[in-house]
């Protein structure tokens, strides 16, 4: 355990980090090891001779030795290099790593499998959390791994995927007629009504240091280097945020073999874009979005608690913030699985979206090396889109015309 201490990211105020703890005037906590120690402690080699998962990371999570650890098998997920995506824009270096293939379909079950490691090890019996769709679905699985009871409030127009998943683990889901901060009032409310511990993106420090583990395994995979460009689908912006504390983390460790620090770009809808609006008027918190609309749910987030972190990251990479058009997101869906063979999630869509605008504004130059995560599957997704294929009538005559016309 080479934890010190939580820190406030708002004004610096340390936590201990042997108790169970939330946030800091309702802003979130960091984890803060004694990166020294580590260093004396663990190598590179030592990392590569361990199982292929998110737990080779140990030193660098903040589970205790003692803690039950609550896993579903997180395995490192493939990077891989995708010459069709780019070339229609003239990029010849553009990676996808594929988060698809983890638990329950999505990066969730990263942030998910440490936080609830956390809480069950500090005895949490019951949580509670707001969903866009794929925490929920991975909040469940783990309180079933971990027998605690878990609550799950959700928009209305969740896929049904998701609602189903939630269900399936044994979770109590609850549809609400508002958005994802409708639904984190609720559960917040969770904990005074029915002592509910709140698992929502960054009211805890612990599903953070989960994601940070996309960071970690990506610059393993790229042998101790980094990708020129992140392109990141961003709602609350545990992502970005993780990784960029993974990042300068390792640097900290002299683990890196570059100096060169990706730029990380924030990608949204337009129809819900606060941070790129923050960004552009260079403010430190972001104002609520109003009348938030996409159908990339999981950055349908009108407001984030952690805003300003994600704004940091940003301005300290050197990053950018940008709004893509909501009307093409079911279209860059489309094109980029057909592109990449990879079942490519409307979050991810957009940030194929801002690859193109990016390449036209010369933000990205040709030979950049960018990384955009898949960060879950598209198949949750398509019944929200009520796909109707033709039908065909077994006692009818077969229209093969209408067959050919489909090719
Ligand atoms: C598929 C998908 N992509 C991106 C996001 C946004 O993630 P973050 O909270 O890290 O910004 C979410 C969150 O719900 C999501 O489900």
């Amino acid at each position: 355990m080479f934890v010190t201490e939580l820190e406030s990211a708002l004004d610096g105020t340390k936590f201990p980090a042997n108790e169970l703890q939330t946030t800091h005037k309702d802003r979130p906590l960091w984890v803060r090891y004694d990166l020294e120690k580590v260093a004396a402690a663990l190598t590179k080699d030592d990392l590569s001779n361990r199982p292929a998962d998110i737990w080779r990371w140990r030193e660098l999570l903040p589970v205790p030795k003692n803690a039950k650890i609550i896993t579903l098998n997180e395995r490192i997920t493939s990077l891989i290099k995708t010459e069709s995506l780019g070339k229609d824009f003239g990029l010849s270096n553009v990676w996808i790593k594929d988060e698809s293939t983890l638990p329950t379909g999505s990066f969730k079950s990263r942030g998910m499998s440490v936080a609830i490691t956390m809480a069950a090890h500090f005895g949490v019996k019951r949580i509670a959390l707001p969903t866009a769709g794929n925490a929920g679905g991975a909040a469940a699985a783990y309180a079933r791994q971990a027998d605690m009871k878990c609550l799950v409030f959700m928009p209305e127009d969740t896929p049904v995927a998701n609602q189903y998943e939630t269900l399936s683990y044994g979770a109590s889901a609850f549809l609400v007629n508002g958005l994802i901060n409708d639904c984190g009032k609720i559960a917040a409310a969770a904990r005074e009504k029915l002592n509910c511990f709140n698992l929502s993106t960054l009211k805890e420090p612990y599903r953070i240091e989960g994601k940070k583990t996309m960071g970690l395994e990506l610059a393993q995979q790229f042998g101790w280097t980094l990708p020129d460009v992140i392109l990141y689908p961003t709602g609350g912006g545990t992502g970005l945020i993780g990784m960029w504390k993974a990042f300068k983390e390792l640097r900290a460790l002299g683990w890196l073999e570059t100096d060169v620090m990706p730029r990380m770009v924030a990608v949204q809808s337009d129809g819900c874009c606060p941070i790129v609006d923050a960004f552009k008027s260079g403010e430190r918190f972001a104002r609520p979005f109003q009348n938030a609309k996409t159908i990339a749910w999981g950055i349908r987030v009108p407001a984030a608690i952690g805003d300003f972190m994600i704004l940091e990251a940003i301005n300290e990479s050197h990053g950018t913030a940008i709004a893509v058009d909501e009307k093409m997101i079911d279209e860059w869906t489309k094109i980029s699985s057909e592109k990449t063979g990879l079942s490519i999630c409307p979050e991810t869509a957009a940030c194929v979206g801002a690859l193109e605008l990016l390449k036209n504004q010369n933000w990205i130059q040709p030979d950049d090396r960018v990384l955009i995560f898949n960060t879950a599957s598209g198949q949750k997704y398509k019944d929200s889109k009520k796909v109707e294929l033709p039908k065909i009538n077994i006692h009818e005559e077969i229209d093969w015309e209408m067959i050919e016309a489909s090719l």
